[in-house]
């Protein structure tokens, strides 16, 4: 019988977390009468010398938070439990300071809101016996089994915005704008924002670019009359042969992924060298990652938080609630983290794009 359950929210946050959490809570407490508790920072609230950082979450503090942006239990994307910076260097393991804390606390299961990182983090502390069940969050959308996971359009709508904006003023001076996408290493916010916003060559991590096709594409346009192009280009998108770009260097003590960014600003030059093009970058950044959540993800993420406080309740664990066409399923962890999602280069979407004029500069 399950009686106590924690809530915990890890990695990068996005819209929809709140949308969860009041879920989570609302079921589990009205369809159950378990008591939930929220882990403050990601799992990093349970670590530490000042003992466990948690709080009750309760009917009335998840009232109205339904539209909020990101999370209200805070979150941390700077490592694993398993691989923490030590205080004068190198990495600790410091997972089993997070069984002692939830056995302390009587906590029966954990509620894992993350993506891949967080996800595998669950996977090991339940090699570790504990319970966790999972919610698949990011704006990246590269979870497997999952078709989509909550974050992803509220993003999306950011991203597809900022390119119809982007049009107008294009076209007034004659531009190539190129807008760096998030995504890491998916390409899926810059393949379905540059279809949405009407984009005119669309760069992806998983099909590598020419930067000589990338203007060949510019300067067909251009003579045909087109007075302006719009570039869309994933913030892992790499050149033929290339690397991706970072903003930081590789750090050698602990597990932290890198900051990928520099690729806008890197084509837009190329572009403007190559063949004089008047041509500006906009970097989207954290836009796409703050904000209240679209009617979609308040509802995909409303959905999450049910099935998952049901899972809980019979007792599953070790398992991720997932969207597979019209139903919520769950499926194990470790099936969603095998191997990151990434769009087919040779599927219908890249298909179709290409079916309406897009370059994807190969
Ligand atoms: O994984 C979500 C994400 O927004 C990625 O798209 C991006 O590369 C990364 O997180 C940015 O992380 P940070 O918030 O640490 O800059």
């Amino acid at each position: 019988m399950v009686r106590r359950i924690a809530v915990s929210t890890g990695g990068g946050d996005c819209p929809g977390l709140n949308a969860v959490i009041r879920a989570v809570v609302t079921t589990a407490i009205g369809d159950y009468g378990i008591e939930v508790f929220g882990i403050e920072t990601g799992f990093d609230g349970l670590m530490g010398r000042g003992g466990a950082r948690v709080r009750p979450l309760t009917l009335d503090v998840v009232r109205g938070i339904l539209p909020e942006g990101g999370t209200i239990l805070g979150t941390s994307n700077r490592g694993s439990p398993f691989a923490m910076p030590r205080e004068g260097g190198g990495i600790v393991d410091r997972s089993q300071e997070i069984v002692d804390r939830l056995g302390e606390l009587g906590i029966d299961t954990v509620v894992s809101i993350g993506g891949d990182g967080s996800m595998r983090i669950a996977a090991q502390l339940g090699e570790l016996g504990v319970k966790v069940v999972g919610v698949p969050k990011t704006i990246d959308n590269d979870l497997m089994v999952t078709d989509v996971t909550f974050g992803f359009d509220s993003a999306l709508q950011v991203a597809t915005e900022a390119i119809d904006r982007l049009h107008s003023t294009a076209d007034s001076h004659h531009r190539v704008m190129v807008v760096e996408v998030m995504g890491r290493n998916a390409g899926w916010i810059a393949l379905h924002a540059g279809i949405a916003g009407g984009a005119d060559i669309i760069l992806l991590p998983e099909i590598p670019y020419r930067t000589q096709a990338v203007v060949q594409a510019l300067v067909k346009r251009a003579r045909t009359g087109r007075k302006s192009s719009i570039v869309v280009v994933a913030e892992g998108a790499v050149a033929d042969g290339g690397d991706a770009l970072y903003l930081d260097r590789p750090a050698s003590t602990h597990t932290v992924a890198r900051r990928l960014g520099g690729v806008g600003n890197q084509i837009a030059e190329d572009i403007a060298e190559a063949c004089g093009a008047d041509t500006r970058a906009t970097v989207l950044g954290h836009v796409q990652r703050g904000g209240s959540p679209s009617p979609f993800d308040r509802v995909l993420g409303t959905r999450f938080g049910c099935a998952a406080a049901h899972l809980v309740a019979r007792g599953g664990h070790g398992r991720m609630v997932a969207l597979r066409g019209a139903d919520v399923i769950d499926c194990p962890i470790v099936d969603a983290i095998a191997e990151p999602k990434l769009v087919d280069p040779d599927g219908e979407l890249v298909r179709a794009a290409k079916s309406v004029g897009v370059s994807f500069g190969i």
